[in-house]
């Protein structure tokens, strides 16, 4: 059975637009209940950890640097089958390929400055929540 949770970050883009309140306001009316929340800037080190899987790709570096260029907030959504359907909530990767009224569509500004993180499994989303969150965060 697909899981029932997943992990976000509304990127610092997004943060810096003033987008956090509209960004949480369709993750509420999408169905999902906020289990843990905080708002913080990562270090580059922090971001290189959290974004490890992509080390070997050309866009790691500037991933982890704007990754820690500003705050983000970070966040524990529950639902069920919540990585899929979070997954169609934010949109594709690339803002320009994302469906109409996804958050990518309406927040992104291009395909690094994407607005959202959102897990891409199961096992990856309870990894990225244990990253962010103890059990006494978790409500
Ligand atoms: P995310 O992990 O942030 O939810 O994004 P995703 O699954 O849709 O995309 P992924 O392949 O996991 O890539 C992680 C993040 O790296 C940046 N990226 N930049 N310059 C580029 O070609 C490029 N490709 C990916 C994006 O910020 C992407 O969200
Ligand atoms: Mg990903």
């Amino acid at each position: 059975m697909a899981g029932n949770i997943t992990f976000t970050m509304i990127k610092p883009d997004a943060v810096e637009a003033n987008n956090i309140g509209p960004i949480l306001a369709m993750i509420n009316k999408a169905g999902f209940r906020i289990l843990a929340m905080k708002y913080m800037r990562l270090t580059k080190a922090q971001a290189g950890q959290f974004y490890e899987v992509h080390k070997e790709r050309p866009f790691y570096g500037e991933l982890t640097e704007y990754m820690s260029s500003g705050p983000i907030v970070a966040a524990v959504l529950v639902k069920d089958n919540a990585v899929a359907d979070y997954r169609k909530l934010i949109g594709a990767t690339d803002p320009s390929k994302a469906d109409e009224g996804t958050i990518r569509k309406l927040f992104a500004k291009s395909i690094a400055a994407n607005a959202v993180h959102g897990s891409d499994s199961d096992e990856n989303a309870n990894i990225e929540a244990d990253f962010f969150f103890s059990k006494l965060e978790r409500f």
